[in-house]
């Protein structure tokens, strides 16, 4: 038997109703029925954060998520932050200024990460140490920067 399950969410301020097979992963809603393809597949294993979109603002890796799990809740994907349409986010900004950028497949994760760190620390009135900074980055895989850069952009979002 295949049955489908109707789930209702938002994703990048859009509601939306689709019907779904229970063993749906998100990372395929998004880019595959969804066609936002800023979510990005890498070892598809939970190891490298490059698919990583928010959930009610917590990050989580769309690889090891089952899409009928987003029933009621809001999805943020790199594409509801900054855009060529629409102006970047701050964190994206930080990024560019940074040149924490090389190839880019590990950085719409990297920036959803550091957006939701940033986020919960804010709410807190707290700035993080670069040790903090670091941690809060741990589970993304960059082949290309060395992370230096990265972390400076991650910091620079509490300047
Ligand atoms: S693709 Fe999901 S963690 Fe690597
Ligand atoms: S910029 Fe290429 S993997 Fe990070």
């Amino acid at each position: 038997m295949n049955s489908l399950i109707e789930i209702t969410f938002t994703i990048n301020g859009e509601k939306m109703v689709r019907k779904v097979k229970p063993s749906l992963l998100l990372i395929n809603l998004i880019r595959d029925e969804l066609k936002l393809k800023g979510t990005k597949p890498g070892c598809l294993e939970g190891e490298c954060g490059a698919c990583t979109v928010l959930v009610d603002g917590i990050a989580i890796n769309s690889c090891m998520y089952l899409a009928v799990n987003v029933e009621g809740k809001s999805i943020t994907t790199i594409e509801g932050l900054g855009t060529l349409e629409k102006p970047l986010n701050k964190v994206q900004e930080k990024m560019l200024e940074h040149g924490a950028v090389q190839c880019g497949f590990c950085t719409s994760g990297i920036v959803l990460s550091i957006k939701s760190f940033s986020d919960k620390c804010k709410a807190q009135g707290k700035v993080p140490t670069r040790n903090e900074v670091k941690k809060s980055l741990e589970g993304h895989l960059c082949r290309c920067t060395g992370y230096v850069k990265i972390i400076n952009a991650a910091e620079a979002v509490y300047k």
